[in-house]
């Protein structure tokens, strides 16, 4: 079915009241679906000033703790959350016409957790990690290359330190909006928030 006329809807009776839960399930039925990578996500982030700057990033998981992933602490984005831990998160998933939007407050995991994770990822992705100052100029790409290949013969025995500069973040959700696309525009915005009781309250917005 074409998208342009999926038209699924969306009550509060379809929500489960913990939204990590109702995000899960999204999460879950876009891979379903077939979707390439359904954790893709935007993160916004902006300096003290308020400037703001966006990027896509993966997420790794999302539970409890909150929406984690993992980049260089040393990178623009890393710079500004250091400045202002206040961020939002951006899924959206073109087949399902669903759109998930997360407002919150980030902060870096423990150094345990992002050298256990480090020690999962390839080779590879291990020394691409090591070798990339991320964000930071560089003459040309041969810098990188060259590096890589240092890299390389340094852990020949394929042990790669996580670098201290690389690790995770986690996003503590205080707000969550399910936006369902429907026909003629009438989509279904359903947004959790926090409230001091640490419940959600839901509430539906006008699309
Ligand atoms: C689909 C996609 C997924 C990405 N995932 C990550 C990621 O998980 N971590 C990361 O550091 N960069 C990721 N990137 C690269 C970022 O978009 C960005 O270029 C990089 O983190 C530097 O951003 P900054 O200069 O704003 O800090 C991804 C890019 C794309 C297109």
């Amino acid at each position: 079915m074409a998208p342009e006329n999926y038209d699924k809807e969306l009550h509060k009776s379809d929500l489960d009241p913990n939204p990590i839960v109702q995000f899960n399930s999204w999460l879950q039925e876009a891979a379903d679906e077939g979707i390439k990578m359904p954790e893709r996500m935007n993160l916004a982030t902006s300096t003290k000033d308020g400037n703001p700057s966006s990027r896509m990033m993966l997420l790794k998981g999302a539970d409890e703790r909150g929406f984690t992933f993992f980049s260089n602490y040393n990178s623009q984005k890393a710079r500004e959350i250091e400045e202002n831990p206040h961020v939002a998160l951006n899924f959206f998933w073109y087949e399902l016409q669903r759109q998930v939007r997360i407002i919150g407050t980030i902060e870096k995991i423990s150094e345990q957790e992002s050298d256990e994770y480090f020690s999962t990822r390839p080779f590879e992705s291990q020394l691409g990690a090591v070798t990339s100052s991320q964000s930071k100029e560089i003459r040309d790409r041969k810098v990188l290359e060259n590096k890589y290949r240092e890299l390389q013969k340094q852990y020949k025995d394929g042990k790669v330190p996580r670098p201290k500069e690389w690790g995770g973040y986690r996003v503590t959700p205080s707000i969550i909006e399910f936006w369902q696309g429907r026909t003629n525009r009438l989509h279904d915005r359903l947004v959790y928030s926090l409230q001091k009781d640490q419940s959600w309250n839901i509430v539906r917005l006008a699309p």
